[in-house]
């Protein structure tokens, strides 16, 4: 991790639980996190299930974690069965927003104009978005995962000036690590997340790609975080199944804080 950047680490929930798991979670993460301070250290927020939202953000209450939504559309409102948009996230007090999941990328065939459009209108939503880009294990072993991730970025982002993007969170999932058991080596993390921040260089400036946090998600658990989160281009992490234990989530979000400020690892 490096100095300039504050870590981010998400627990994207995804279709699990129900309301009363969802608040009992969002009640755990938050008082655990606060009372170690750690969500005044580093940015930490939740992604439940859009029916969840409006009460588990309740139970987060006047804490710093972030609550988010876990897409979002790419109208701004109207006729779309079925669809949330941007302004309903904020209206029940989101902040957040993960787009361009592997899981709706290539689960619900999301393609790039579609993706870009839902970055464009969370940002303009004042949203904190959280791209996530990734290869599968057929792109990678044909050695295609730098191209891929890349063309996901420059879609992602398009024209779209600095000043619109600058909170833009990327995570970096490779489709073979999420809820496979099988990280991304912290080695393998680093090199994708550094041709990433050099990819932002291009299309923008060097303070922009300086500025940037890219986070790494697949697999992340409480045992292998603090590794991947020392790499120096590594700036948190987006985790799914270990989100949902309060215990492993909370330790994952200290391996974050721990590693921004150079404690000794364990
Ligand atoms: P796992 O942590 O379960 O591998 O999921 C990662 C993920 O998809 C987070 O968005």
């Amino acid at each position: 991790m490096h100095a300039v950047r504050r870590p981010f680490v998400g627990g994207n929930w995804k279709m699990n639980g129900d309301l009363a798991s969802a608040v009992e979670l969002a009640d755990d993460v938050c008082a655990a996190l606060g009372a170690e301070g750690i969500d005044r250290t580093i940015d930490v927020a939740v992604y439940p299930p859009f029916p969840y939202l409006f009460t588990a953000g309740r139970a987060l209450g006047h804490s710093n974690v972030l609550l988010g939504g876990q897409d979002c559309s790419a109208e701004v409102g109207g006729a779309f069965t079925g669809q949330v948009s941007a302004g309903m996230l904020t209206d029940v007090g989101c902040r957040s927003v993960v787009i361009g999941h592997s899981e709706r990328r290539h689960g619900l065939h999301e393609g790039h104009a579609l993706l870009h459009e839902k970055l464009h209108l969370a940002c303009e939503s004042g949203l904190t978005v959280v791209y996530c880009v990734g290869e599968t294990a057929d792109e990678r072993r044909r050695g295609e995962a730098d191209t891929v991730v890349a063309h996901q970025i420059r879609h992602g982002f398009g024209t779209l000036p600095a000043d619109r993007v600058a909170r833009v969170v990327v995570a970096y999932e490779p489709v073979w690590a999420i809820g496979t058991g099988v990280n991304a080596t912290p080695e393998d993390a680093q090199a994708m997340h550094a041709s990433i921040r050099g990819l932002l260089g291009s299309l923008y400036d060097s303070r922009f790609a300086a500025q940037a946090r890219i986070i790494y998600g697949g697999s992340v658990n409480a045992k292998n975080a603090r590794a991947i989160f020392d790499q120096p281009d590594v700036d948190g992490g987006l985790i799914g199944g270990a989100s949902l234990k309060a215990d492993d989530f909370v330790a994952i979000c200290r391996a974050a804080a721990e590693a921004w400020s150079g404690a000794p690892g364990h």
